[in-house]
Order: structure tokens, then sequence, then C-alpha cells
């Protein structure tokens, strides 16, 4: 089914979304708004047409993020409105190891993806088998899985954990060692924090492995007085010379309530953008890495899943059942 009503006219939507493109000038050009406001328009219809939801990950592009998100947040932020939307339909605006989050939650809802490759390094570098064969070198050692991983590795798991909450995931078990996968700089972060032992894997992200800590040196080098704000999937020699690492939720936090005057987020490009607008005055120093599986979603493509209700996600339901425990277990504690 595509749509019902005829679709706004070039004219009529940029009347319609003048107020967002004023809100993100500082980010879009002005002269580029044209390009993007049918889709932002389209989309607002067909959220109402279709009873849809759309739940924007940080590293969404501005004109998805301020434009036509109705929920944005971490990872752990978008598990857990997950949980408290009456929409029939939830389009989850990030990678797909979200969207399975988002269907986990909400087996009765239809859950699409604008693009099914969307995936993740972290996700991708670990399976099922291999967390079985680590259980088996490892008897009665509890399994702690990070969220970006697939279903089927949830399924293998004791509890999930995000990046705001893993610290508290781990210590809520109440043992002396924990297996923490698939991030291994993750679990290198948490394991400097706490006195629970962590055996790690040996995934990484391959946004965040990108940074260095010569890197971060240099750039307080250059920029005078700067704060550095770093993602704890970075490697643990940069989180050290960072002045705060936390979840994308955590470092957009950080900002709003510290107001530094200039701020380096050592995460993916399109966070500082979204910050940035909603923190004019503060300067943001930009050395950031693209994620290729985030850039994959675009207006063109939520607007065409609402259109055609295609992307749908599906988890095998002798996995899903067990997935969910693992990350309804988070949910519970943390
Ligand atoms: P957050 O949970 O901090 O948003 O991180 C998700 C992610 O994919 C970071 O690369
Ligand atoms: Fe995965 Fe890294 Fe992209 Fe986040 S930024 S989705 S961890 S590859």
């Amino acid at each position: 089914m595509g749509y019902l009503d005829p679709a706004p006219t070039l004219a009529e939507a940029l009347v319609r979304t003048a107020p967002i493109r004023d809100r993100l000038s500082s980010v879009i050009p002005p002269v580029e708004w044209p390009a993007f406001a049918e889709d932002v328009a389209a989309i607002q219809d067909l959220k109402r047409r279709r009873n849809a939801v759309i739940l924007a990950h940080n590293y969404q592009t501005p004109e998805i993020y301020h434009g036509v998100a109705d929920v944005v947040g971490d990872s752990l932020a978008l598990a857990r409105k997950a949980t408290e939307t009456t929409a029939d339909v939830i389009v989850l605006a990030g990678v797909h190891f979200m969207a399975e989050t988002a269907k986990l939650l909400n087996p009765e809802k239809t859950v699409l993806i604008p693009d099914s490759a969307a995936g993740c390094s972290l996700a991708s570098s670990i399976t099922a088998e291999d967390v079985r064969l680590l259980r088996a070198a490892h008897p009665g050692v509890p399994v702690v899985t990070y969220v970006n991983t697939s279903a089927a590795v949830k399924a293998e798991s004791d509890i999930c954990c995000t990046s705001a909450n893993a610290r508290r995931v781990v210590e809520s078990l109440g043992v002396p060692k924990v297996i923490m996968l698939p991030d291994e700089y993750l679990a290198k972060n948490v394991a400097a924090e706490t006195r629970v032992e962590i055996l790690a894997w040996r995934g990484h992200c391959e946004v965040h492995e990108r940074f260095g800590a010569a890197e971060v040196r240099a750039l307080r080098a250059a920029h005078p007085g700067l704060v550095v704000l770093a993602h704890p999937e970075c490697m643990p020699e940069v989180v050290a010379e960072a002045d705060y690492a936390g979840s994308t939720a955590g470092m957009s936090s950080y900002v709003a309530r510290e107001r530094p005057a200039r701020v380096v987020l050592l995460t993916e490009c399109s966070m500082s953008d979204n910050v940035a607008v909603e923190n004019p005055g503060v300067e943001f120093i930009r050395p950031c890495n693209l994620c290729p599986h985030m850039k994959r979603i675009s207006l063109g493509k939520i607007r065409s899943a609402l259109e055609t209700m295609s992307g749908e996600v599906t988890i095998p339901s002798d996995i899903a059942a067990r997935a969910r425990l693992a990350v309804q277990r988070m949910l519970d504690i943390a």
C-alpha cells in the first residue's frame, strides 16, 4: 500500500517544515533544506496514517533526529521507550540489533528497519556458536552480552547490558567473574572500574577503535581548554585521556549540564551535530568517525518503509523467547 492521499507538494512541505529548517540552520544550510522537506512532511503524514512511531539513535543525521523522530536516545533509552509505545508500528532509525531489541520487547507489533543491511562490526564479531564454546570453556561463569549483538547471541546469554549500565549489570550478578562480550574495549573499561574479573571477547567497534590517545593529546594542544568526552567503546588508553566517558546519552547530558566552552565527542559524527543544535554557544571540535551502518538510514528509506511496510524484523520464536529474557533481566535491574 502506498499513499492514500496525495503526497505533500514541495511548496506545502516547505511551509510545514519551516520551523524544523530554522532549528537546524546551524548544521544544515537552509539552502539545502528543499532536499529534505518533502520527505519530512510525507513521513509525518505516514506516521499518523500507520499509527507509527520512529525511534532514532543519537547517531542518526539531524534531519532524521530532529525532523521526524518521536523518540531519540542511546541504546538503553530506545529499548526502554520501545516497551512504552502504544503505536502499532515501530520504525527503528538505527542499526539492525536495535530493531531486533525493539521487536523482542514488542512481539505483537510491526517493527520496521529502513535498511536491513544496517549492521554493526560488534554484532558481526560473534556468533551463537562462539558463545556456546565460551560457556563450555568457562563452566558456571555468567555471560553478560552487550546489546550490540544478534538476537541469536543474546539468546545464549544470561543478561544484556549497554554502555550506560555495563558496570551495574556486571556487579548485579554478585559473582567474582563474568564473561563479557563482544566488545573488548568496553569490557576493559568496565574492568578498570570494578573488582569483578572480566573475561573479554575480541570484538571492536570499527568507528571507535580508530581514535587514538596521541590524537587526543594533539587535540588538547591545538585547542586550549578543550573538554574531551569519549564513548566507552574507545580503547582504554583513549578513555584514560578523556575528561568523561559514557554512553551517547551520557555524553549528551554532560554537554547540556556542564556547557563546556569547547568540546570534542570521540564518537560518531552525527552526535556532534545533534547535540550542537540543542546547545548553541558550545563550540564542537570535529574529528569524528562515520558509522557506515548508521549512515545507511535516510529519510527516503524511512518514507519508503512506511509507504510499503517493508523491512519488517522477524525473529524465530525459540530464539526470541530466550533473547527477550536476557534483555528483560537488564531492564529489570538497570
Ligand atoms: P549507545 O548505547 O551509547 O548509544 O551506543 C550504541 C552504539 O552503537 C555506539 O557505537
Ligand atoms: Fe556498531 Fe560502532 Fe556503528 Fe555503533 S558505531 S553501530 S558499535 S559499528
